[in-house]
């Protein structure tokens, strides 16, 4: 689970209750000392309720021991809480909302120890809080864990003869590809080997669906390589060519709500923003459409213009983006129709929408967005084909884009960006500049580069260097030009021209040569489906820049894979 946040680790195991935790990686954390256990609980923290330290990681305990907490989202009344209970003489050791919940549990279980009545005071507690949590409570003598999700995600795993409660499946795909996805308002308790999911709201049982994910334990290993970030980089080929034979079915009907629609939407965050603001040009393109484009923090300005004829496409690899899912209940609030494009199976965002596409990507555990980026870029380049006509064509695009991306990994390329980041490594400033779709590309590269190697980029459309940002061109500037064979061509190699004049330093990525090019990045040539093979050069770029600069490309600092908190 580190992928999920990695400033604090805790785990918690045994009868007699065997607690560490600590501030730091659990990957760089010594042995434990192990003992015989029936359960446990064990968590990795980003941090949002106090600092990064020892105290403050989960799990947190109650007063005697006897309740063992981890959690994911924010107990927004947790300080009127907090005073309640240290007014009844509760000690807290932590500064988290987190803690509340142990001691909650603690005043409200008096000196049972009848499961039935725990899983009761659980359920109640787990009403009192505001704000989008899950929680796990652990009962160390009662052998027991009972969770309720609602907002934060959560699943089931079913193994042989044991259970496993996660924020996500890789946690235990190792173990079990058999799942139940629990949904809000919901809850699991585990016991003696058996599992029961349960209403929050009324208590009463409810069945178990169990599912079968496709995605098998190795593909979420490591395998040869030094890290997840190049694994996923490298595995875009075969994923773009699976895309490429997308089922015909799913990808009709999302065109059909989209012709149904008046008004449609896109919103994502971060590289899945990037992903819909090239699916703007993609569809203007394309498909002739005018589409509204959001951020999900941003969303709320568009939100009264939503109406049960509109539609919005939400994308998402891990599908618990807070600020997407907000974006999402807001359309759902307005009755608007909501299609997602999502990797994870069974998130909270597939469960929302009305129509999924999933990804198929496989789980993506660097914290960087890598090869869910080029699939969403395809899905929408498939569903702008298919609104214009003609999803044979999209095919066609997809699979160019699948072989160049091939030829590109497989190239000289590698090894030139390789050394591209060997002499950038030292670069305080890095820009970037695309035009049209791939205006969102240089805003991606930007993206890219800043989170893994900390070097300040920035992405610019390239008609707006003259509007200010030109200012910034020094002598040796590095500056990456994203270049395609389509209507920007000639505007963007002026635009580098102008760059190169003033000494900066320039890294064209290009399916041609050019003389303003001090570095050629050559790309194939691919068409509209030019964003999606543009990406992997800055993808490397980034990989290799945190190599370079002695960081860890798959878990950048103050970040997380999947931030699902507002
Ligand atoms: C991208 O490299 C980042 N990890 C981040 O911007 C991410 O794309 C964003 O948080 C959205 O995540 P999602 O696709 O899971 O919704």
């Amino acid at each position: 689970m580190e992928y999920r946040g990695y400033d604090s680790w805790g785990v918690a195991f045994g009868k007699d209750l065997s607690l560490v935790k600590k501030a730091g990686r659990i990957s760089e954390a010594g042995k434990v000392e192990e003992s015989p256990a029936y359960a446990g609980l064990g968590h990795t923290r980003w941090a949002t309720h106090g600092g990064v330290t020892e105290a403050n990681a989960h799990p947190h305990t109650d007063c005697t021991g006897r309740v063992v907490v981890a959690h994911n989202g924010i107990v927004e009344n947790w300080e009127e809480l907090k005073n309640e209970l240290e007014k009844k003489g509760h000690e807290f050791k932590s500064e988290t909302d987190t803690e509340v919940i142990a001691h909650l549990v603690e005043s409200e279980m008096g000196e049972t120890g009848e499961l039935d009545e725990l899983i009761e005071v659980v359920r109640r507690v787990f009403n009192q809080l505001k704000g989008l949590n899950a929680i796990l409570v652990y009962f160390p003598q009662m052998r027991s864990i009972v969770a309720f999700r609602n907002g934060s995600p959560m699943v089931l795993g079913v193994g042989e003869e044991e259970h496993f409660i996660a924020s996500d499946i890789p946690a235990f795909l190792p173990y079990t590809n058999k799942v139940v996805f629990i949904n809000d308002m919901e809850g699991v308790v585990l016991h003696e080997g058996t599992a029961k999911l349960i209403d929050a709201v009324n208590s009463k049982q409810l069945p178990l669906k169990v599912q079968e994910v496709e995605w098998s334990a190795e593909e979420a290993e490591l395998g040869e390589h030094p890290h997840y970030l190049i694994k996923e980089i490298m595995e875009q080929p075969q994923v773009l060519a699976r895309l490429a034979e997308y089922p015909e079915k799913d990808i009709k009907e999302v065109a059909k709500l989209i012709k149904e629609s008046f008004g449609t939407y896109f919103t994502a965050c971060g590289t899945a923003a990037h992903s819909g603001m090239a699916a703007t040009y993609m569809f203007a393109d394309l498909a002739k459409r005018h589409v509204n484009f959001a951020v999900g923090s941003e969303f709320y300005f568009l939100e009264d213009f939503l109406t049960p004829e509109s539609l919005l496409i939400a994308a998402s690899q891990s599908g618990e983006t807070m600020d997407t899912l907000e974006a999402v209940r807001a359309a759902k609030r307005h009755k608007s129709k909501v299609v997602a494009l999502v990797n994870a199976q069974g998130s909270s965002l597939t469960r929302i929408a009305d129509k999924t596409l999933l990804l198929n990507c496989g789980p993506e555990k660097a914290v960087l967005a890598t090869k869910s980026y080029t699939a969403k870029l395809a899905v929408f380049l498939l569903l702008a084909s298919q609104l214009n006509g003609g999803l044979k064509d999209g095919r066609k695009l997809v699979a160019k884009a699948a072989k160049g991306a091939k030829e590109l990994l497989e190239g000289d390329a590698v090894g030139e960006i390789k050394g591209l980041a060997g002499n950038l490594k030292g670069a305080e400033h890095l820009y970037v500049i695309g035009r049209g779709v791939n205006y969102p590309t240089a805003l991606e590269a930007a993206l890219k580069i800043k989170e893994v190697s900390y070097i300040h980029a920035e992405g610019f459309a390239g008609g707006e260097l003259k509007h200010g940002v030109i200012a910034l061109i020094e002598e040796g500037t590095p500056c990456m030009v994203f270049v395609a064979n389509d209507r920007t061509k000639e505007s963007v190699l002026s635009n580098a021209k102008e760059i190169k004049s003033r000494g900066g330093f320039i890294i064209g990525v290009s399916p041609d040569i050019n003389e303003v090019f001090d570095v050629w990045i050559e790309v194939p040539d691919v068409g509209e489906a030019s964003p999606i093979v543009n990406a992997i050069p800055a993808q490397l770029l980034a990989y290799y820049l945190a190599v370079e600069r002695g960081l860890d490309p798959d878990k950048p600092r103050n970040l997380a894979k999947s931030v699902t908190v507002k």
